[in-house]
């Protein structure tokens, strides 16, 4: 029996999968980790917490199956994109990753786009501040000696590559996200270096998803019980992974992933950009394949902020929204755009804010929850629109991360698409599912392994007794909306 293991750096946590076989989870760990804000628009991480909380997650895995980690063959990595880290000579953090929803670099994306017009068409998408290469830019004004000092530029789980095994290296599907990559091609483009001066040998080497990059050290195979000579795979974007991790890697497949943020991940057979709509494109983690995404900011990250402001939990919260919907009176809740940290695709507003319409006496806290759970089904319902005005068609959707765990949630978003949602088997750990399945074509497995489905699925239908309903709570929520950036 070889088994592999899966971990996803995640932007509000370290997960972590054992995996049997295709997508048999044999075992799970979880780390939450927090993001810190230092002033309003800024999202910032210590690259040490990922570290942390990878060891922590793996001493997890360990505790709890002891005697099956010793047949582990190999690990995968997956985790948030488009975050900046540099390193110094030395290959230490030179100060915190700047993250994906970061909203800082806003003048340096206008800059960008006069410096290079059609950079949206040849990277993964119009310049956005979440984007690594407008946040160079920023660090080049305001941080000058950072960007003097820095040697290398790594992606999440790049960096724990790093930790895991010494050797420095990156994939296509994680690399376009830092939009020095020629997306077409796949290769990094030194004449985008060239627009923040950045020296094209301070980046990872690239390999493909699903090639070996590394060995665990002999050290940490010993602390985890593991043999000697396990492979770490190169890995993928999150979103990539979490595609894979339910088998969607044909032309057509799409996925919903609902966590931090929320994304309408679509394969694709050709490179079809969408800048004019903010769309993001990249490689996919299968071979001959892009990932067109659209990008809803805040998902989760929504319903986390309403449970910190109400002083609850997760489980309470979604009880309550459950609660709440059952009771059929959904006229009653607010109208929420759930933006906290801005909007991508389609309005390209990363300085958008969030706004909830009709609030009185009796709004309680499931009806909030609601708002933010039929908030993002709309926006996610506006991004596959504009896939599919750029020419990106989906097939059926699937809905993974951890907001598949809300029977409501998938209601919503199979009645706001007008499309039945499937619920595969392990929805909610489907990114390290797809880093161990990338591991597991690393040490020998057969490529096709990447789009077996899980199993059965449960499919969730559009309701169409809300259809109405939620027409019109629609035409509230479009009111809401700023005017496209
Ligand atoms: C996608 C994006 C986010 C992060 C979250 O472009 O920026 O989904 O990958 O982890």
């Amino acid at each position: 029996m070889s088994l592999h293991i899966g971990i996803d750096i995640g932007t509000s946590g370290v997960k972590a999968v054992l995996i049997e076989g295709v997508a048999k989870v044999l075992a799970e760990a979880a780390r939450p980790i927090p993001v810190s804000i230092p002033h309003l628009g800024w999202s910032e991480q210590s690259a040490d917490l990922w570290l942390e909380a990878t060891f922590d997650c793996l001493d997890q895995l360990t505790a709890s199956v002891p005697n099956l980690m010793g047949a582990v063959a190999g690990i995968g990595l997956s985790g948030q994109m488009l975050a900046a880290l540099l390193l110094d000579e030395s290959l230490k953090p030179l100060r915190p990753a700047m993250l994906w929803n970061d909203q800082r670099a806003l003048i340096e994306c206008a800059e960008l786009r006069a410096l290079c017009p059609d950079i949206g068409l040849r990277t993964n998408g119009a310049p956005d501040p979440g984007i690594t290469l407008p946040k160079l830019m920023w660090l080049a004004k305001h941080e000058p000696r950072v960007m003097d000092a820095a040697r290398m530029l790594l992606l999440p789980k790049d960096y724990v590559r790093l930790a895991l095994t010494g050797e420095v290296a990156s994939e296509p599907t994680d690399a376009g996200g830092t939009q020095l990559l020629d997306c077409a091609s796949g290769k990094w483009d030194a004449s985008l270096c060239a627009l923040v001066g950045w020296n094209p040998d301070y980046l990872p080497p690239l390999l493909r998803p699903w090639s070996p990059a590394g060995i665990l050290r002999p050290d940490l195979a010993a602390r985890w019980a593991m043999g000697r000579g396990v492979i770490v795979a190169a890995g993928a974007g999150d979103n990539m992974a979490s595609t894979i991790g339910v088998g969607a890697a044909r032309p057509g497949d799409a996925v919903l992933t609902v966590g931090t943020s929320g994304v309408a991940c679509i394969v694709d057979a050709a490179f079809h950009p969408g800048p004019q709509k903010a769309i993001l494109t990249s490689a996919h983690a299968a071979p001959d394949t892009y990932l067109s995404m659209g990008v809803v900011m805040s998902a989760t990250a929504t319903l986390d902020w309403v449970r910190h402001l109400t002083g609850t939990d997760t489980a309470t919260l979604v009880a309550e929204t459950e609660a709440f919907a059952a009771t059929g009176r959904l006229q009653d809740a607010p109208v929420m755009l759930p933006s906290l940290t801005g909007i991508r695709t389609p309005l390209n507003r990363p300085d958008a804010m969030g706004r909830i319409d009709g609030l009185h006496p009796g709004t309680t806290r499931g009806m909030l929850g609601y708002a933010v759970m039929e908030g993002v089904a709309f926006q996610f319902a506006d991004c596959v629109a504009a896939q599919r005005s750029v020419g990106v068609l989906a097939g059926r959707f699937a809905m993974v991360g951890g907001g598949s765990r809300s029977a409501i949630w998938a209601r919503l978003l199979a009645s706001a698409l007008g499309s039945p949602v499937d619920l595969p088997p392990g929805a909610h750990v489907s990114g390290p599912a797809g880093a161990a399945r990338l591991a597991a074509v690393a040490t020998g497995a057969s490529l096709d392994i990447l789009s077996v489905q899980n199993g059965n699925a449960h499919t969730i239908l559009p309701d169409a007794g809300l259809a109405d309903l939620l027409a019109q709570r629609y035409a509230r929520f479009v009111a809401l909306l700023p005017v496209q950036g």
